[in-house]
């Protein structure tokens, strides 16, 4: 076996006040293509399947710094989330670089005892209009997870989209379309390089009328 011989511990330097901050900082340091858009991992509870977990898009930050998610009311995941808002949220991020003097390092942020809250009506009407023209068609008129006819699901498409290119109006927000924030009870970041071993940065919500954030190094 070919034992690399060195080893060293990663450490989370300057950790800001806030977790939100700190995923701000490492999104802001990713690594990634200019059209590549930052997902993240959704694991809902199903009646069916028990632990249910896909890829979804990371979307932002709500007014009070929770991560935000799109989908639709009738989608598994929605349904999930209606029955139990407990989630499980990670994001990967395989390439950081946060400056010069430091060399890249892969990060995971995880939401630990997170709840769904459904965002207002009155606020879905910004994210909306945020969409590409592809996932606005898509949330009009595509059914999800159930069988379709390619070729009769393909007209439709050309179809919808030639009627909007002739009316040149924007397209109305479906009811079924939502978003949810998730409130964390904890953060927590696991930072790792080359050849180290990982440092965690565990951030927790302390019980004060100001909502003030504990963060602890957690050895992993
Ligand atoms: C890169 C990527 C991003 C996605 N983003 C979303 C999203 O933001 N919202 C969503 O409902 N589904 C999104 N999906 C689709 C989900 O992974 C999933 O297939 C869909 O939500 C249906 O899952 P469900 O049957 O568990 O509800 C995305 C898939 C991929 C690959």
């Amino acid at each position: 076996m070919q034992l690399n011989m060195t080893s060293s511990m990663a450490f989370i330097a300057n950790a800001p006040a806030e977790p939100a901050l700190l995923l701000q900082q490492l999104l802001d340091g990713a690594q990634r293509s200019k059209s590549e858009l930052q997902s993240m991992n959704l694991a809902t509870l199903d009646a069916e399947f028990g632990v249910l977990n896909r890829t979804v898009l990371y979307r932002g930050l709500s007014a009070d710094n929770c991560i935000v998610y799109i989908t639709q009311r009738y989608t598994r995941n929605y349904k999930n989330i209606a029955a139990n808002p407990k989630c499980g949220v990670t994001i990967y991020l395989p390439h950081v670089s946060l400056g010069q003097a430091e060399p890249p390092a892969t990060w995971q942020v995880r939401l630990i005892g997170a709840t769904a809250v459904e965002l207002p009506d009155a606020e879905l009407d910004a994210w909306w209009a945020k969409e590409s023209l592809a996932a606005q068609i898509r949330n009009l008129i595509f059914p999800c997870g159930q069988p379709i006819d390619y070729e009769q699901q393909k007209q439709k498409h050309d179809a919808y989209l030639q009627k909007f290119l002739e009316d040149k109006q924007p397209l109305q927000r479906p009811p079924t379309y939502t978003a949810f924030k998730f409130k964390a009870q904890a953060w927590d970041f696991l930072k790792v390089g080359e050849n180290q071993i990982a440092d965690r940065l565990q951030y927790r919500q302390l019980a004060t009328a100001t909502g003030q954030w504990q963060s602890l190094h957690v050895s992993t």
